[in-house]
């Protein structure tokens, strides 16, 4: 929560009294199409995003630097406006000056009577003990105080309750996944974990700590999951690594050196106005090239495994043409009327195997040929291998589509990925 921002002190909000009618403008013109007219969280966007936006009146808010169940302080405001909520739709308005970020909090307190009625508690987090953090105690204390049944054994959101959580809102809860420091709402540094486990997150099943363990504890836990996330290199290309020997298990060492490409996926299908919620978020591509084939691993994040139908799937697809990629435009709508035929290759958790054809949709034929793959499930992550012939010289658009059956994704209800370029050379023809 607190960084090296801007913001004013408590003494200068107080004497620098809010203009309440310059923050219902600011309001009305930049946050009522999520927040709703009212604040309640009923604007006309907000059944397009999930999380939802939140609803003002009810006073209650997520991110704070106050006890559990206070308000949260101005500054806590401040800073959300300012910087936005990582991995939402809650964009940050560092655009809007100063003065109408604070006009804005003034103006949405105003919305709930919680901010008469009580207090801000901020909590008392201690000291930061830097690089005296204790690893091992902050492992030892995730399982003892019971984090996995939520967030999962390696904090890959997939802990046996997961999927049955809900917040105050009646909305899905999803616990953080704290592999991935992208996804991390208030900030993924220790000093902001820090604050989330001496807080809890308002609203949602996710509790305050501040009470369970000493102060120190929650240092020690917070630095243990800001050692677990991972790296990420997003981008638009992929370009197999040379190797002379290829891998065929996805658990080979041999994966550990070979650089990987990050893709974002979501879901555009909508159901009674709103967005349908699908679990697949996140997939990381890898590939090494021997100059006749190119082995791929893949490896995405599904909070369940799914061992009868629905089956969890994962899609490859590769446009034989690079033309085919623009004629589709993005493989959301994919099949659609006049869509041309793609290369689709495509593994079921339950056959466990990979079956590909060159065909409009995904219900393949089923003389389609069924080719060798691994795949292996591991704490809420799959990863998959297989091999493809080369294509010397061809620059082939790829995406990816995942199904979690155990959310009951099945056909339009999936999660798909941008296209990215894979190079495809033959051996030493780089460079
Ligand atoms: C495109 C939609 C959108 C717009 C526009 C938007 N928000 Fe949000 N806002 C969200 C979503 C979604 C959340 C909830 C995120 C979550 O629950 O993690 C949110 C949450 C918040 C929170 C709550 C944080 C908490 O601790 O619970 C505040 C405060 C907030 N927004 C203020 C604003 C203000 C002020 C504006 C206008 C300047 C604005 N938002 C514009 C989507 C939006
Ligand atoms: C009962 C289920 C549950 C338990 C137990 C639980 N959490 Fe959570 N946690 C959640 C949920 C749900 C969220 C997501 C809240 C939101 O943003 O809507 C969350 C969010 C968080 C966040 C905030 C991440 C962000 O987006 O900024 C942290 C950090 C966290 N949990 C750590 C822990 C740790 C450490 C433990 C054990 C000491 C724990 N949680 C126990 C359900 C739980």
């Amino acid at each position: 929560m607190v960084g090296s921002f801007l913001c004013p002190t408590p003494a200068a909000w107080a004497a620098h009294p809010a203009d309440l009618d310059a923050g219902k403008e600011a309001y009305v013109a930049n946050c009522a199409r999520c927040h709703g007219d009212l604040g309640d969280g009923k604007g006309p966007d907000a059944q397009r995003m999930i999380p939802r936006p939140r609803d003002f009146t009810t006073g209650t808010y997520k991110f704070r630097t106050t006890a559990s169940g206070t308000p949260p302080t101005d500054e806590d405001l401040f800073h959300t406006i300012s910087y936005g909520l990582a991995g939402t739709r809650m964009l940050g308005w560092e655009g809007l000056n100063e003065e109408t970020r604070h006009n804005l909090v003034a103006y949405i307190k105003g919305l709930s009577p919680k901010f008469t009625e009580s207090a801000p508690q901020p909590v008392d987090i201690g000291k930061d003990p830097g690089k005296k953090a204790d690893l091992a105690r902050g492992k030892q204390l995730y399982a003892d105080l019971g984090c996995a049944a939520c967030h999962g054994a390696l904090g890959r959101a997939n802990g046996p309750s997961a999927a049955a959580l809900v917040d105050d809102w009646n909305q899905p809860a999803r616990p953080a996944n704290f592999a991935h420091k992208w996804t991390l709402r208030a900030g993924g540094e220790p000093k902001e974990i820090v604050t989330r486990l001496a807080t809890g997150v308002d609203g949602t099943p996710m509790p305050s700590y501040i009470d369970a363990v000493p102060v120190e504890d929650l240092w020690h836990l917070a630095y243990y999951l800001h050692s677990i996330q991972e790296e990420t290199e997003w981008g638009w290309a992929l370009r197999p690594q040379q190797a002379t020997a290829l891998p065929s298990e996805p658990a080979d060492p041999a994966w550990n050196k070979v650089p990987q490409r990050d893709v974002k996926l979501w879901s555009n299908l909508y159901a009674d106005g709103a967005v349908v919620s699908t679990n697949v978020y996140w997939a990381k591509i890898q590939a090494l090239s021997d100059g006749n084939e190119i082995v791929f691993r893949i490896g995405w994040d599904d909070p369940t495994q799914s061992k009868e139908s629905p089956a969890d799937q994962l899609a490859v697809v590769f446009a034989p043409e690079a033309s085919d990629a623009w004629e589709v435009g993005s493989l959301q709508s994919w099949p659609a009327a006049d869509s041309p035929a793609l290369d689709v290759w495509l593994w079921s958790s339950t056959a466990n195997q990979i079956r590909q054809a060159t065909t409009v949709g995904f219900d393949l034929p089923a003389s389609s040929p069924t080719l060798p793959a691994q795949a292996v499930y591991e704490e809420g992550r799959w990863w998959l291998t297989f091999k493809k012939q080369l294509q010397p010289g061809s620059v082939t658009p790829m995406a990816l589509v995942a199904w979690d059956g155990g959310n009951q994704e099945i056909a339009r209800k999936r999660s798909v990925s941008s296209w990215i370029d894979l190079t495809e050379e033959r051996r030493n023809d780089s460079r």
